[in-house]
């Protein structure tokens, strides 16, 4: 290189250098406050729901004792009515918000893994016997064939995944429609298999459905109360239990998801 060529090009590196420890301090800054600000959505979601629920419980509370007539006799059909409703709409306000609370969670990392010994036969048993009234309300039924015997994993976290994925099957599938559930020892793994005859979802559906708050527009979507967070909650939890959810569908058919659970989940106390 000629001489009078050396002092311009390093001129001209000084300012490449320069200019990009100044992109990467601003880059690192910029990283530096989203994480506080994630931090700070998390934290708030976490306090509101908390701020939430405590009033949220006395209505349900109270109202839960009105119906009892502990104290006096709740007159006129349309007040028992309302009542109901004020019940109702109550508890689903509750499940929004501990679903809330429980995104929030996971996204600070906060959220705690036992590991203990459990039945998973048991687990899917509680789960039907939760949902089998507003299966029998919409005419659908449920069939369990369930073997094996006893893994390490999170119960409560385990139930949840199982809710969210039975009371989908069920809302998604029209009157007299059926939802087989399959659980057994597979390759290493506790695999649970639940399928349905129901709307079913193409493929880009089922991206949609994975993502907070995503519902994919149906006749039954519309007709049923939810908030697209029942299945990226299924997703992140399985995750922190260290197995897999894994769903195959088709628009008009049905959909099956096939959830895996490790034998031993490791405890995680973050
Ligand atoms: N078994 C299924 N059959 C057909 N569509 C489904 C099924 N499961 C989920 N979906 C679609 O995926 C969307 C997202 O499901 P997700 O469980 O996250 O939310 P949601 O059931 O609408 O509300 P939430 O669970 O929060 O009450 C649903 O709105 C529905 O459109
Ligand atoms: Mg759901």
């Amino acid at each position: 290189m000629a001489l009078d060529m050396v002092l311009p090009a390093i001129i001209l590196l000084g300012i490449v250098v320069a200019a990009m420890a100044y992109f990467i301090r601003r880059a690192s800054a910029l990283v530096r406050e989203l994480e506080r600000a994630n931090r700070s959505k998390s934290s708030f979601l976490a306090s509101m729901s908390h701020e939430v629920r405590t009033p949220l419980n006395a209505i349900l509370g109270f109202s839960e004792l009105m119906s009892l007539e502990l104290y006096g006799k709740v007159e006129g059909e349309k007040n028992k009515e309302y009542l109901r409703l004020i019940q109702d709409s109550g508890g689903h306000l509750l499940a929004i918000i501990n679903d809330i609370l429980d995104i929030s969670k996971l996204e600070a990392g906060k959220f705690n893994i036992y590991a203990e010994k459990i039945q998973p036969c048991q687990i899917v048993d509680t789960c039907v016997r939760t949902i089998e009234a507003s299966a029998k309300d919409r005419s659908i039924t449920i069939t369990q064939h369930c073997h094996g015997g006893t893994i390490f994993s999170d119960e409560r976290v385990m139930r949840q995944i199982l809710i969210n994925i039975l009371s989908n099957a069920i809302k998604f599938t029209n009157p007299g429609g059926a939802v087989h559930i399959i659980g057994e020892q597979l390759k290493g793994q506790y695999q649970i298999l639940i399928s349905d005859n129901g709307v079913g979802m193409s493929a880009e559906e089922i991206d949609v459905a994975f993502s907070t708050f995503g519902q994919v527009a149906n006749e039954l979507t519309k007709k049923h109360r939810g908030t697209g967070l029942g299945l990226p909650l299924v997703k992140r939890f399985i995750t922190l239990l260290d197995g897999s959810v894994g769903i195959s569908s088709n628009p008009g058919k049905g959909t099956s998801v096939t959830l895996s659970f490790p034998l031993k989940t490791t405890a995680k106390n973050l």
